[in-house]
C-alpha cells in the first residue's frame, strides 16, 4: 500500500486508476484554466505566522458551519458525477463524511439519487439543487430533498450556462462513458475501476433519468444543462426556491461584493465565495483574492463560506483566518475516492484535518474558533485595486 501524506499522493492515484475522461472531467477548469490555476497559486501569496512557546495542549477544530456541529470548517463541496469516479461514489463520499463529522453535499447531477444517499446514510446530508426550466421537475426535486431530511439546500448561483471545458468535448464525456475505441483502450488499463461499475446499477444521473419527461439524451452534461437550467435566474426565482425549501439556504457561486449584498438582502443562512473551481468564468478572481471585499461588504452580518483551491489543511487556515466560517473542498476528495474509494475520502480529511490542526498550533491557536486574521500574513493590495 502506497504511504499517502498529502492530497497529491491521491491525485497521483487517482489518475492512474479512473477513466481519463472523468479525471479531466475533475482537474480542469474553463477555457485557458487561468482562474482554476489562480484558485491555488494566490493561497501561497498569503503566509502563516510562525509563534513560539504558546501552551499546544488541548487543540479543538470542531465548530459550526449554518448552526451545525462540525468535526472541522470543511464540508464535501457537490460535484457532478462523482459516481463515474469510482462506482457508487456519492453513497462512498457520503460515508465517509457522516463518519468523520464533516457535511456532504450531493450535486444535482450526480450518479447516486437523494434517495440512494439518504438510504446508505444515518444522518441528513446536504443537497445542492441546480435551477431548472421545468418548473414541475424543480417542485419535484425540491420535495424529493425534503423527503430525504436534507438539512440545508445550496443553491448554486453561477452555472446557468456551461462555461466551455475543452478536455470534456474532446473526451466526448458523458455518463455512462459511449464505449469508442479510445475509452475501450483507456479502460483495459483501468480493471478496477470497470469490475466495481459493472457491479453497480447506478450509472446514469440518478436524480434526473426516470425523473423527467420529454428529455432524450440525459447522458451529456453539456446537452443536459443547455436544455434544462433556467438561464433566467434571477433573484426573484431565488426568494420563491427559499420559500418552496423552506429550510437553511445556502447560496454558493458569489464571487462580487453586489451580488453579496444582494445575497443578503434576499436572506440565507450563508453564502459560498466561490468561482465553481474555475470552470465557469475563465479569467475572473480567485475566491481567496475576491474573499476580503466581500467580508467587507457583508461579513459582520452574514455566515460566509469558500471553496474552490482548497487542497490542505494550510488553505483552510488561510481561509478561516481571512474570516470565512467554513470551506468546502471538491477536487481534493474526489482525488480521494478516485485512488481509494471510501477510505481515500477519509484519507483525505484526515489529511486536511492533520494539516490544519498542526498548523494552527504553529501559529500559536488551539481553537479553530478563535482563529483571526492575526494568524496570517496578507500581502499589501492581495486582493488587488481593480479599476
Ligand atoms: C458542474 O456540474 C460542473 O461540471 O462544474
Amino acid at each position: 500500500m502506497p504511504v499517502i501524506t498529502c492530497i497529491d499522493d491521491l491525485k497521483r492515484l487517482h489518475k492512474r486508476r479512473t477513466p481519463k475522461m472523468f479525471y479531466d472531467y475533475c482537474e480542469s477548469g474553463s477555457w485557458t484554466e487561468q482562474t482554476f490555476r489562480e484558485n491555488t497559486t494566490d493561497f501561497e501569496d498569503i503566509r502563516l505566522r510562525q509563534r513560539v512557546a504558546v501552551d499546544m495542549t488541548g487543540r479543538t477544530l470542531e465548530t459550526e458551519m449554518i448552526g451545525q456541529k462540525v468535526a472541522m470548517p470543511v464540508a464535501l463541496a457537490p460535484v457532478g458525477l462523482t459516481g463515474m469516479q469510482r462506482a457508487d461514489g456519492e453513497i462512498k463520499a457520503a460515508k465517509a463524511a457522516e463518519k468523520f463529522g464533516v457535511p456532504f453535499t450531493l450535486s444535482t447531477m450526480s450518479i447516486c439519487s437523494i434517495e440512494d444517499v439518504a438510504e446508505h446514510t444515518s444522518r441528513p446530508f446536504w443537497f445542492q439543487l441546480y435551477t431548472m426550466k421545468d418548473q414541475d421537475y424543480l417542485k419535484r426535486l425540491i420535495q424529493r430533498a425534503k423527503d430525504a431530511k436534507c438539512s440545508a439546500l445550496v443553491v448554486t448561483l453561477d452555472l446557468q450556462i456551461l462555461g466551455q471545458r475543452h478536455k470534456d468535448l474532446k473526451n466526448g464525456l458523458s455518463a455512462p462513458p459511449k464505449l469508442t475505441a479510445a475509452v475501450i483502450a483507456d479502460l483495459m488499463t483501468k480493471w478496477t475501476w470497470g469490475i466495481e461499475m459493472l457491479q453497480t446499477k447506478r450509472r446514469q444521473f440518478g436524480n434526473i433519468v426516470g425523473h423527467v419527461k420529454g428529455v432524450e439524451d440525459t447522458s451529456r452534461l453539456g446537452e443536459w444543462t443547455a436544455q434544462q437550467f433556467d438561464p433566467a435566474l434571477d433573484w426573484r426565482k431565488i426568494e420563491e426556491i427559499k420559500a418552496l425549501w423552506g429550510g437553511p439556504v445556502i447560496l454558493k457561486g458569489i464571487l462580487d461584493p453586489e451580488d453579496a449584498v444582494m445575497a443578503k438582502k434576499v436572506g440565507c443562512d450563508a453564502i459560498v465565495v466561490s468561482n465553481h473551481g474555475g470552470r465557469q468564468q475563465d479569467g475572473a478572481l480567485s475566491s481567496i483574492r475576491a474573499l476580503d471585499p466581500i467580508m467587507q461588504a457583508v461579513g459582520d452580518d452574514l455566515e460566509v463560506h469558500l471553496d474552490s483551491g482548497i487542497r490542505s489543511g494550510q488553505d483552510v487556515l488561510k481561509a478561516i483566518a481571512m474570516g470565512a466560517k467554513g470551506t468546502y473542498i471538491g477536487r481534493a476528495f474526489i482525488h480521494g475516492l478516485g485512488a481509494q474509494g471510501e477510505a481515500g475520502v477519509t484519507r483525505a480529511l484526515e489529511v486536511i484535518r492533520n494539516e490544519l490542526d498542526i498548523s494552527m498550533a504553529f501559529t500559536g491557536q488551539r481553537d479553530i474558533k478563535n482563529v483571526t486574521r492575526d494568524s496570517i500574513l496578507v500581502p499589501e493590495g492581495f486582493s488587488g485595486t481593480w479599476v
